[in-house]
């Protein structure tokens, strides 16, 4: 007899099982994939326990025959490939046929299912692989699959379930991922009687800020901007949202590939990198990422779970999302909107809502619905003043739109702006502009170097000059031209012409604490980054610089010309806005709190 044997099919299955599924989650996934693949319009998720009790999908797709119901519970079979060819222009979310068998394998299982028009549906029960029982029964037209009790029959793997709060975070997380990129369907997800999510379905620019609302938390709430961007023939799009709203992690960038939600480092970098400075370190970004390529140049076939693919010109997606956020970051858009999104309430969209009717113009991007639009508009305000917001107006750079009114503890410029009231921190909005210049010098290699005529001795430590005279080249190709001298001190020949003399000694001092805390893993660019930021601040006004009226405002204009003008090199934001509703709530001019305030025309 020989020692190779064939596997019996059940055991192959779960074998399968133990890459495809590994948790309730991946049972929605497949299921739900398996819904859209059929066409559905509505799909409903029900949860118990998380899923580690029961995962149940229903759709309204096309339902399958009898003969194809009992196929669809082998492996390899599948409906959705019928040759090599087809392997390479996968438009379906499944092509493995093995999703089915390998769910039954491991769970009690009942497929329901109908074509529209047949008179009776199948009902086909599995337990552990086994078909229990194929049968007619009632039905309505679609599929319902119900998987229960995951890996009953494979306690090592049981094991490894969580706790059913996790599980059903995983699983709503999962669905959401399935759901954003299809507006055209509507998605229910229960746990037992609980409405987890409820996403309906409607035009792509009304539904994807909502859903993307309920990816990436509420805070994004009238904070999100719609990009795009194009390389070759990579196309990238979808929802930026503002840094204004920052994260612990890189969690809520969230990729699709053709309308498939995928994990991918470089592409993560890539809208990582355009945020860049726009986020103070360690802290993270939020967006959707829509990248559409020919299907002939992409390969789903490289992961069991298909949550990974491979892209023939994955430069051109990186460069694709890159340029499309870095355009709508760079332009300083996002500040048109106010940082603080005002809680929305039943109350303030009534409010929104009856000035509407009468005629007030409620600012819209044309692809926001206005439900999102957290700003509400102060009752009392002169209608005129409420026009402030016409897109004409929205159009000009953001800082001209400001009105300078004066300086505050000779460290914020005060301004009257559109959202309401504005400060900017002097400071920050002055090495925002150093920062760019002498990036731009670096980067040009011409730096406006200015020789001293007197070279400068500055003292160090004995560690921090080591390291400055270490990097003495790199630091010359940021302008900064030194020598080590003796063994506590540098001695400075030349410098940027945006430093000043005095700054030194601090300037270099920083640059050695830079140099020390980055690690060798780091980039030379991101470590050049990090000098110039340390050099532009030593080159910036600072608090309690008192500014006349014709410098504040020249600081204003310069920032409309700089690109990301709204942070500061370290990351901090420049610019703090005092909606008019916040004012109000400080005047206890809110009117949901305190009814007796009444408008003045009232009055
Ligand atoms: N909800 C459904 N409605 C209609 N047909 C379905 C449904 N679910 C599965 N099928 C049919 O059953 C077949 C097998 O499904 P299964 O998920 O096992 O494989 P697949 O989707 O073809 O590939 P993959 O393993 O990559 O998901 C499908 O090809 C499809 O024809
Ligand atoms: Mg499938």
């Amino acid at each position: 007899m020989p020692r190779i044997q064939l596997l019996p099919e059940t055991l192959a299955n779960q074998i399968a099982a133990g890459e495809v599924i590994e948790r309730p989650s991946a049972v929605l996934k497949e299921l739900v994939e398996n819904a859209l693949d059929a066409g559905a319009t509505r799909i409903e998720v029900d949860l118990l326990d998380g899923g580690r009790k029961m995962v149940r999908v229903r759709d309204d797709g096309s339902g399958m025959s009898r003969e194809d119901a009992a196929l669809s519970l082998q492996r390899h079979a599948t409906s959705k490939l019928r040759s090599k060819e087809d392997l390479f222009a996968i438009s379906s979310y499944g092509f493995r046929g093995e999703a089915l068998p390998s769910m039954a394998a491991v769970s009690r299982f009942t497929l329901l299912t109908c074509e529209p028009g047949a008179l009776k549906a199948t009902r086909i029960e599995v337990e552990g692989g086994r078909v229990d029982r194929a049968e007619d029964a009632g039905g309505p037209p679609g599929t319902t699959v119900e998987v229960r009790d995951l890996f009953w029959n494979v306690p090592a793997r049981r094991k490894f379930l969580k706790r059913a709060q996790t599980e059903q975070a995983q699983c709503l997380e999962t669905a959401l991922r399935l759901a954003l990129p299809r507006h055209d369907v509507s998605f229910v997800v229960r746990e037992q009687d609980r409405v987890l999510a409820h996403l309906q379905a409607g035009p792509d620019a009304a539904v994807l800020p909502a859903r993307a609302e309920e990816a990436l938390g509420r805070e994004v709430r009238g904070n999100l901007l719609q990009f795009a961007g194009e390389a070759r023939s990579t196309r990238a799009r979808g929802l930026a949202v503002s840094p204004q709203v920052e994260y612990g992690s890189a969690r809520n960038v969230w990729l699709f590939v053709n309308g498939r939600a995928i994990r991918d480092r470089s592409l993560t970098h890539a809208v990582l990198r355009a945020y860049g400075e726009l986020m103070p370190h360690g802290r993270y970004p939020g967006a959707v990422v829509f990248l559409e390529v020919p299907p002939s140049d992409v390969d789903v076939n490289v992961h069991p779970g298909k949550a990974e693919v491979r892209l023939a010109d994955a430069r051109a997606a990186w460069d694709a999302i890159f340029h499309g956020l870095t355009l709508l970051l760079a332009r300083g858009d996002w500040l048109q909107k106010p940082s603080h999104a005002v809680p929305e309430t039943e109350h303030t969209q009534r409010v929104a809502e009856a000035l509407q009717s009468y005629g007030s113009h409620l600012p819209s991007t044309g692809w926001m619905p206005s439900q999102t639009q957290p700003r509400t508009h102060t009752p009392t305000q002169p209608q005129t003043q409420s026009r402030t917001q016409t897109p004409a107006q929205t159009e000009l750079p953001y800082f001209k739109t400001l009105r300078y009114l004066g300086q505050l503890h000779r460290t914020y410029l005060v301004c009257e702006g559109p959202q309401g009231l504005v400060l900017i921190d002097q400071h920050a909005a002055h090495e925002r502009m150093n920062y760019q210049r002498l990036r731009r010098a670096a980067r040009e290699q011409k730096g406006p170097l200015q020789p001293l005529l007197i070279p400068q001795i500055v003292q160090l430590s004995a560690a921090a000059a080591a390291r400055v005279g270490e990097a003495a080249p790199l630091l010359r190709a940021l302008g900064l031209e030194l020598e080590p001298f003796g063994s506590t001190s540098a001695v400075v020949k030349a410098l940027p012409a945006a430093l000043e003399e005095k700054a030194l000694p601090a300037l270099l001092a920083d640059l050695a604490e830079e140099l020390a805390a980055h690690g060798r893993g780091e980039s030379l660019e991101r470590l050049q980054d990090a000098l110039l930021a340390r050099a532009a601040c030593h080159g910036s006004v600072r608090a309690n610089d008192a500014l006349t009226p014709a410098e504040a405002q020249a600081l204003l204009d310069a920032l409309d010309q700089t690109d990301y003008g709204a942070r500061c090199a370290h990351g901090r934001p420049v610019v703090a806005t005092f909606t008019p509703a916040e004012i109000e709530r400080r005047f206890g001019r809110d009117y949901q709190t305190h009814s007796h305030a009444a408008p003045p025309e009232v009055l």
